[in-house]
């Protein structure tokens, strides 16, 4: 659906490439998870997959970008909205600025790719539902706090129905509960078909939902993988990317003899509840 082929990628004032040879592929039909330390890349290439860069941006790249049969570079944005939707990292940006409230600010982008005026409602009333953000319909978006701007973001960008949707740091400003909400809801949509690709730093959350992890370090994609295997890699320190509690308590454990020795680190709170149960019936080994 999306594919990277050795992409390598400069900024305008920048000099040196702040991508390299990034080959990555987002499949259909799933949800994959984009994960790295501060300043490794990952909005830059949340940009190139949505086609902001070059786009937007400018800049220099060589190799390529694709979504689905369209070259990204070659194709215009306004004809890349309907295949590619990006949640940018400000939620601030996102607001169109053209439109007084809540409800009239998700339906911007459904009147521009001129949706019928009923299938609109009943769409922005859909996922003003699924985000709980019904009570806000009336309000401006500049009087919103930063975590509500980023769920109007979220909403905005699912209510056109993109076929993939790119999703930078959606939650950051949101609490425990709204950030699950707001996963959750991703995941959701993602079961009907639409795919997902999403930058996110809650990987208890990214454990439990994403499909597919993959791992930038330094602008370089150096890990791919299911999140079982990626969340309790022992590379993750060098990586900069921190533990899930689940990881970080078996590994305590298993220091003190505690965790059955053949078992793997677990990264989700079931795989966690496994391994002490079965330590705690005696299995070690
Ligand atoms: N507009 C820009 N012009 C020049 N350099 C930029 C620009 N935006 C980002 N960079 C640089 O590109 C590199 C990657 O930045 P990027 O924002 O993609 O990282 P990130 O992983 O999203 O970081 P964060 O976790 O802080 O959001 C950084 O070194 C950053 O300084
Ligand atoms: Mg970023």
């Amino acid at each position: 659906m999306i594919r990277f082929r050795d992409f390598t990628y400069a900024y305008p004032t920048g000099e040196a490439p702040v991508l390299h040879g990034v080959d990555l592929e987002v499949r259909p039909g799933r949800f994959h998870g984009l994960v790295g330390a501060s300043g490794s890349g990952k909005s830059t290439l949340a940009m190139a997959a949505a086609g902001f860069i070059p786009h937007a941006q400018g800049g220099e790249s060589t190799g390529e970008v694709t979504v689905g049969d369209l070259v990204v570079a070659d194709t215009p944005l306004p004809d890349l909205v309907t295949r590619v939707g990006l949640v940018q990292q400000d939620p601030f940006d996102q607001i169109s600025g053209a439109r007084f409230t809540v409800r009239e600010e998700i339906a911007f982008g459904c009147e521009n790719l001129g949706v019928e005026r009923g299938e609109m409602v009943r769409r922005v009333d859909e996922v003003m539902e699924r985000l709980r953000i019904a009570p806000l319909a009336d309000r401006s978006p500049y009087e919103l706090s930063g975590g509500q701007q980023q769920v109007v973001a979220v909403a905005s960008m699912l209510v056109m129905r993109p076929e993939v949707l790119v999703l930078d740091e959606p939650t950051s400003q949101l609490d425990p509960a709204g950030s699950r909400m707001v996963v959750e809801a991703l995941a959701a949509v993602r079961a009907t078909g639409m795919t997902v690709l999403l930058v996110e730093h809650g990987l208890e959350l990214l454990a439990e939902h994403a499909d597919e992890l993959h791992v930038i370090a330094d602008g370089r994609i150096v890990a791919e993988g299911p999140p079982a295997d990626i969340l309790t890699d022992p590379r993750l320190d060098a990586w900069g990317i921190g533990r899930t509690r689940f990881t970080a308590a078996a590994a305590e454990a298993r220091r003190d003899g505690l965790w059955p020795r053949s078992r793997p680190l677990p990264a989700t709170l079931d795989g966690a509840a496994a391994g002490f149960r079965a330590a705690a019936n005696g299995e070690l080994e």
